[in-house]
């Protein structure tokens, strides 16, 4: 597949070196070339240039970049990203008084947000709720199962080149629903990675129902 990163930083870097290792073909976009240069080069990528350039290079794009700046740049992308598959993995995060909290208003997802700021576009939320560091390992796999990857989506071709996708990284793709639903996903990484920071394993607090039989 040919694949858009746009964003230059820690999540294009590990999310697109997994993808080139797994066949795709990256190009890296950036608001710096220098930068841009310097992730693709790191990664192997196929190439790199603007953001715009990225945006219409890709059948899947991955919006890498702060969730406060992804709607903004999906907005002003909104022509390059027409009838492409949009992959949001951001989390809109802010520490608070009651510990980590959503910085989004309820109910109302980022991956909304950039689905209102590109109408023609097919987001995807996905790939937010591991820490970028777990996309550098060769072999995706914990517990002797492969990662589970949660995504939500609206638009069945966005389905399939998702799920297409991750099953070509050795995960396995776990449709969650429309994307009204991403504020789920969303939430779920202020769980998870509050509970990280205060030092728990969260993954602890999910034994399948079945363990009591
Ligand atoms: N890091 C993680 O473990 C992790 C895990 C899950 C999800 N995420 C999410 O993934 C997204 C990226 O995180 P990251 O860790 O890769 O961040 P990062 O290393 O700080 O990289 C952010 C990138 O976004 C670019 N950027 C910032 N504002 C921009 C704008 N207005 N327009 C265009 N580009 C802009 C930066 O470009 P400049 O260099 O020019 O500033 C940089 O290339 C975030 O939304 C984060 O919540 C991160």
């Amino acid at each position: 597949m040919n694949i858009g990163i746009l964003g230059t930083g820690s999540m294009a870097a590990t999310l697109g070196g997994a993808w080139v290792r797994a066949g795709h073909t990256v190009r890296i976009g950036g608001r710096s070339e220098a930068a841009a240069q310097a992730t693709a080069t790191r990664i192997g990528a196929a190439g790199h240039g603007s953001l715009a350039e990225a945006a219409r290079f890709g059948e899947l794009v991955l919006l890498a970049v702060p969730a406060a700046a992804a709607p903004e740049l999906a907005g002003r992308l909104a022509a390059e990203l027409a009838g492409r598959t949009v992959l949001d993995c951001t989390n809109a995060l802010a520490p608070g008084a009651d510990g980590l909290m959503l910085a989004t208003p309820a109910g109302r997802s980022v991956a909304q947000q950039i689905a209102a700021a590109a109408p023609e576009a097919h987001v995807v939320k996905a790939f937010n709720l591991c820490h970028e560091s777990i996309w550098t390992l060769d072999r995706l796999e914990f517990a002797g199962a492969p990662l589970t990857v949660p995504f939500c989506a609206d638009a069945q071709p966005a389905q399939q080149a998702v799920s297409a996708l991750i099953t070509t990284m050795g995960c396995t793709p776990l449709p969650c629903g429309p994307l009204s639903r991403a504020t789920y996903l969303e939430a779920t990484a202020a769980f998870a990675i509050g509970a990280w920071w205060s030092g728990a394993e969260p993954r602890h607090a999910f034994p399948t129902p079945g363990a009591a039989a």
